[in-house]
């Protein structure tokens, strides 16, 4: 797709160029305004810098721009701003050279660079629950955001597939239905809570596990078939849920915390040769580097939970080695590091893991970095999320105090989405309605996630995710669907280029809602890369919350196929045309979507 594409320069870019052409190269801190198109805040700066009036400077540099078809006026208004208008005639040839490009006019990155995204990365032999949907739902659209942006994306769901718990599980299906019964998630969990609950009360059962693992781990046969078993059957599982939610992973991004065993030992032992793990009560440990101890200056193994250093590594260290000999998660994670950094290519690591995991990454980053293994010019980034609240404001729960499970939260948005949905389409046929009703459910599920700032707590209302008039994707999908009607109507079925425009739609004097969405229009690939340099979807939902709402405007103030005069009603299907597409695009971007009717 990248070879057929031309880019388009945003007129943002353009404009930008010319005012600081003569501003001499100061950067003009140009916004987009609501007085004209732009506005140039980088007047006063140059001011102060050169000890002149802001305004008789801001008179001069207007001058200095010369009007042409681009620029159309550039006033200076204020203490020393600059208010800039570009002409119809530019926008609508912006917006037709977009409209005739597969990647809606959007450059590709200059330097791509190689993205490890680890998301979702759930537990073998557990059902996803509430704690899963943040991470592969914010995942998946970094991963596609980034992927637009031409990054080299690289894709892993980190399963927990390894530790002492799975001891516990296969003796308990020994003991039960035997090891060559039938293995299903979510039935297993059950098992897995009945062993656990065993384990802690019966301490022959405990004892037994703990072999169970010593079998496991020295590669017992039939242990280790067993194991091999559940994990397939949870892999099954985890794709019938991806499935569902219409996420990218793939069986083949899945890599269990057990493809990293037979790095674990060479961790270990080049960490110690290099005097960063030391020995401690019979455990292989990484202290925090200088200055990161704890206020009491101890260094105890157990100091756990210790004041933060300022790199949030705590006093407490990283143990990559347990006393028992066991690797845990950390050795695990520090091989996986070395791992992406060295087998990938890796040049940014991004992690979508709990807040709760905030230390363990900054200790498993920190001790990289002293190793050498995630040199200075490769980023790692922990994109730690906020918690899903119940309508009670705490964390959600089942009525039981349980943890709801992601499957549930499925089903309830669908539910949600099914009342809408039908009451839009009394006549419906039952199939239809159920395609449509998941369509909006879950894309609703998945915007309401996207569109809270990361960091932030939500509250999660089905209800309220599937309103037709909120910032939702069940909004954007409707708005989406408006436009394709028109476009039905008016006969336009191909993707491109609406005839007419731009021989005709350049002579065309845009309306104030006209402009306003074109503007927006122009403004698609900004958001874009906005949320792949911050890694803050949100970004994205609040840009196509803003282009459903100025479609809506325009829609109510500029009749499309009613337009007497030929060129704007070219025009008018140009901007339906191209919204459609900016729509559909972007949602596709956040894992929604974007269905032909509503
Ligand atoms: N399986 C872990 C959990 O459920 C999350 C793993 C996150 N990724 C990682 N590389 N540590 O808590």
């Amino acid at each position: 797709a990248h070879a057929a594409s031309t880019p388009v320069e945003p007129l943002a870019v353009v404009v930008e160029r010319r005012v600081a052409a003569a501003m001499g190269g100061a950067s003009p801190l140009l916004r987009r305004s609501n007085r004209a198109d732009f506005q140039a805040n980088g007047v006063l700066p140059l001011a102060k810098a050169e000890r002149r009036q802001p305004a008789a400077l801001a008179a001069e540099i207007a001058a200095r721009i010369p009007v042409d078809d681009v620029v159309l006026v550039c006033r200076p208004s204020g203490p020393g701003f600059l208010n800039i208008t570009v002409s119809d005639g530019a926008l609508l040839r912006n917006l037709a050279a977009r409209a005739a490009d597969a990647r809606l006019g959007v450059a590709p990155k200059s330097a791509p660079g190689v993205t490890v995204i680890d998301y979702s990365s759930p537990n073998i032999a557990k059902e996803m629950h509430v704690g899963h949907i943040r991470s592969t739902v914010i995942g998946d659209a970094l991963a596609r955001v980034l992927a637009f942006t031409g990054e080299t994306v690289v894709r892993r769901n980190h399963l927990g597939d390894w530790g002492t718990s799975f001891g516990m599980l296969i003796q308990q299906l020994a003991e039960t239905t035997g090891l060559a019964g039938d293995m299903q998630v979510p039935e297993l969990s059950d098992v897995y809570q009945q062993a656990r609950a065993r384990f802690d009360a019966d301490p022959d059962f405990a004892e037994r596990a703990r072999l169970r693992v010593v079998a496991l781990q020295s590669g017992d046969t039939e242990t280790v078939a067993a194991w091999q078993r559940l994990v397939a059957a949870s892999r099954r599982y985890f794709a019938r849920v991806y499935a569902e939610l219409g996420v990218l992973l793939e069986d083949a991004d899945a890599l269990g915390e057990s493809h990293y065993n037979p790095m674990l030992a060479q961790v270990c032992a080049d960490l110690e040769r290099a005097g960063i793990a030391v020995p401690s009560d019979g455990a292989l440990c990484v202290f925090p580097s200088d200055g990161a101890d704890g206020p009491d200056g101890s260094h105890g193994p157990d100091g756990a939970g210790g004041a933060a250093g300022p790199e949030g590594l705590g006093s407490a260290p990283l143990i990559v080695r347990k006393g028992d000999g066991g690797y845990g998660y950390a050795a695990t994670d520090l091989a996986a590091v070395r791992d992406r950094v060295d087998g990938l290519g890796a040049t940014r690591l991004l992690y979508l893991v709990d807040a709760r995991q905030a230390r363990h990454f900054a200790q498993v980053f920190d001790t990289a970095r002293r190793a050498g293994w995630l040199p200075p010019e490769v980023t790692a980034s922990h994109l730690a999320f906020g918690t899903i609240l119940g309508p009670d404001g705490r964390p959600f729960k089942t009525r039981s105090g349980d943890t709801v499970r992601l499957q549930d939260l499925i089903d309830q948005a669908v539910a949600a989405a099914r009342t809408v949905v039908a009451e839009k389409n009394p006549d419906l046929a039952p199939e239809e309605l159920e395609a449509r009703s998941r369509q909006v459910g879950i894309g609703a599920l998945k915007y309401a996630d996207l569109s809270n700032n990361r960091v932030k707590d939500y509250v999660f209302d089905p209800a309220r995710m599937v309103s037709l008039t909120g910032d939702t994707a069940t909004y954007l999908q409707y708005a989406h669907a408006r436009m394709r009607s028109v476009l039905r109507k008016a006969g336009v079925t191909g993707v491109t280029a609406v005839a007419g425009v731009p021989a005709a739609g350049a002579s065309v004097a845009l309306e104030p809602a006209e402009r306003a969405l074109g503007l927006l229009l122009d403004e698609f690939g900004a958001a874009v890369d906005a949320v792949a340099e911050s890694c803050e979807p949100h970004r994205l939902c609040s840009y196509l919350s803003a282009l459903a709402s100025a479609f809506s405007t325009f829609w109510e103030q500029c009749p499309v196929l009613k337009a007497e005069d030929g060129a704007v009603r070219d025009t008018r299907l140009l901007l339906c045309a191209l919204s459609a597409r900016t729509l559909a695009q972007g949602m596709d971007l956040l894992g929604i979507e974007a269905p032909e009717r509503l």
